[in-house]
């Protein structure tokens, strides 16, 4: 069966899974950390290389502000209290999105992270104030100052040029993004990265994602004829 290299996630529900146990929103998002602790296990154990995480988008600073700072501390505790889990089972840890919008307490727990687990292969991406236009914008405005300053001829822009000042330019982009609590929507992710990934929806809620759920994902995608925009391909020993 084939498994994706890198798995994305659009990790929805919080909100609901708490207001359907009468819980404050934060204790949603709780649940959902000890949910993305699990996914990190059936990634391992699946031998996923890459997982991208939307912990937090562009949009998200629009929530209350007690939400917002309550998000804030739970990434910052996540990090502190994880980074030796993370050098144990050797996962390297990336932040993606615009981190400067980060408090510089946070900035600086991310670097830590960074930098401890920078030597190892299997890498967890924790998309933070990230969107998908502002890293395509992000890009654009570093291509025009690299041709601004000589560096780079605009007549040698083209696609693979442009991914080069993506936020992660050295990660394969995802063969299928999962998104959690039934929406049919790609709500700014990955938007250049997304281009021929595999999605797979559904309706339970992220705290709720278990390894039944994930397995159920890699099943789906497993049985997805991917043609990335060519034909079909022929049967052994067709006539041509
Ligand atoms: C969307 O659910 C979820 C978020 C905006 C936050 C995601 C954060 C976590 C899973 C917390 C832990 C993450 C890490 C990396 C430690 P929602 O709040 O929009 O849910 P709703 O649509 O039901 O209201």
């Amino acid at each position: 069966m084939a498994t994706p290299s890198h798995i994305a996630i659009i990790m929805d529900g919080n909100g609901r899974w708490a207001k359907s146990r009468g819980k404050q929103r934060l204790a949603g998002h709780r649940a959902g950390a000890d949910a993305v602790e699990r996914v990190l296990g059936y990634c391992s154990d699946a031998g996923v290389k890459y997982l991208t995480l939307y912990a937090f988008s562009t949009e998200n600073w629009k929530r209350p502000a007690a939400e917002v700072s309550g998000l804030m501390k739970l990434f910052s505790a996540y990090l502190k209290r994880k980074l030796h889990l993370f050098k144990k089972k050797q996962v390297r840890l990336r932040v993606i999105g615009r981190r400067g919008d980060l408090s510089p307490a946070l900035q600086k727990e991310i670097a830590r992270a960074e930098r401890e687990t920078a030597g190892f292969d299997r890498q967890l991406l924790l998309a933070v104030s990230y969107g998908g236009r502002a890293e395509i914008a992000d890009a654009a405005r570093r291509i025009a100052e690299d041709a601004k300053a000589g560096r780079l001829d605009p007549a040698d822009i083209d696609e693979a040029a442009f991914a080069n000042y993506l936020y992660a330019p050295d990660v394969p982009e995802p063969e299928l993004i999962i998104r959690t609590s039934g929406e049919m929507r790609v709500s700014n992710f990955l938007l250049w990265e997304c281009a021929y990934s595999e999605f797979y929806i559904t309706p339970v809620l992220w705290p709720d994602f278990d390894r039944a759920e994930f397995d159920k994902a890699l099943a789906a995608y497993a049985s997805r004829e991917r043609r990335l925009g060519g034909v079909e391909a022929a049967p052994e020993g067709a006539k041509k």
